[in-house]
């Protein structure tokens, strides 16, 4: 594979929000890659970067690397097979350690799979994408969903285990943008855990949604309803709902029309 020189690792010291520092305390914060080695000594086993009781950690080339990216990849690229064969151009949100992002755009290489997180976890990401070289997988754009979006439209966005980590807030501001990336028929997967009903689909949920409740940041599983509810109001209509192995679930929403109206909050 050709691809983009191998770029030398920087990784600049990125001074941690209030938020990320918050979450420091009980979750691997992949935000400060210039202290990666540090880190994965100081946090291994305190924590978790993503639903496990696992911690992020760091290889030998200061990759982030979640075990749990690693079990939920093939499930995942399943329901991508079926669901994004029609598709070309997909922005994710919320990529993370850019795991998903080089295994689905290897796996997929009809779609151009553009990568985006909030800038500190960018040399993570980076850090994946100049291994794998892979042309179809774009470098990350700077997306914190509260934020300024990317004025360029996509077929397709994906965002695995995001919306329980966002404050409720921050979901809502998810889907009252996605109108502006997303033309009618553009397809949204979400994956991850899911809450129906107002009740957990398991005891293993319910404990993690408790302890994501008890750390600051408005973190949480969040009901499927709610959150079709906000989809609803961006033109997008739930097609299809996937058990997914340890309890999470795909959903995935096609938009069929323009944005109805914002909803306002009616709960998470
Ligand atoms: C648990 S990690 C999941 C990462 C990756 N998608 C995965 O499945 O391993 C949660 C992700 O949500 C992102 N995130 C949290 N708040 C966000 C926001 N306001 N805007 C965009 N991304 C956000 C984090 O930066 C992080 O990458």
């Amino acid at each position: 594979m050709s691809g983009r020189p191998r770029a030398t690792l920087h990784y600049a010291a990125a001074k941690p929000t209030a938020r990320e520092a918050s979450w420091a305390d009980s979750f691997v914060n992949t935000a400060w890659y210039s202290l990666a080695r540090e880190l994965s000594e100081r946090y291994i086993g305190r924590g978790t970067h993503c639903r496990t009781d696992e911690p992020v950690s760091f290889d030998m080339k200061y990759k982030p690397h979640s075990p749990a990216c690693e079990r939920n990849r093939e499930p995942i690229l399943a329901v991508l097979q079926r669901h994004f064969a029609d598709r070309s151009r997909v922005l994710e949100i919320g990529s993370g350690t850019g795991q998903h992002a080089v295994y689905f755009g290897a796996a997929l290489p009809h779609l151009t799979w553009q990568t985006s997180d909030l800038e500190s976890y960018h040399a993570g990401i980076r850090a994946w994408l100049d291994e794998a070289a892979l042309a179809n997988v774009l470098p990350p754009l700077t997306l914190d969903v509260t934020g300024d979006w990317p004025e360029t439209q996509f077929d397709a966005v994906f965002s695995a285990n995001t919306l329980h980590i966002m404050g409720w807030r921050e979901v809502e501001a998810f889907f009252a943008a996605l109108p502006t990336v997303l033309p009618v028929d553009g397809k949204l997967i979400i994956y991850g855990p899911f809450h129906y009903d107002g009740r957990p689909t398991s005891d293993s949920n319910a404990r993690f949604d408790a302890t994501l409740r008890s750390q600051p940041g408005d973190m949480g599983i969040r009901d499927r309803s709610a959150v079709d509810r906000l989809a609803r109001a961006a033109g997008l209509r739930l097609i299809d709902d996937i058990a997914m192995p340890a309890n999470n679930r795909c959903l995935l929403w096609q938009k069929t029309a323009a944005s109805i109206t914002w909803p306002g909050k009616d709960g998470a």
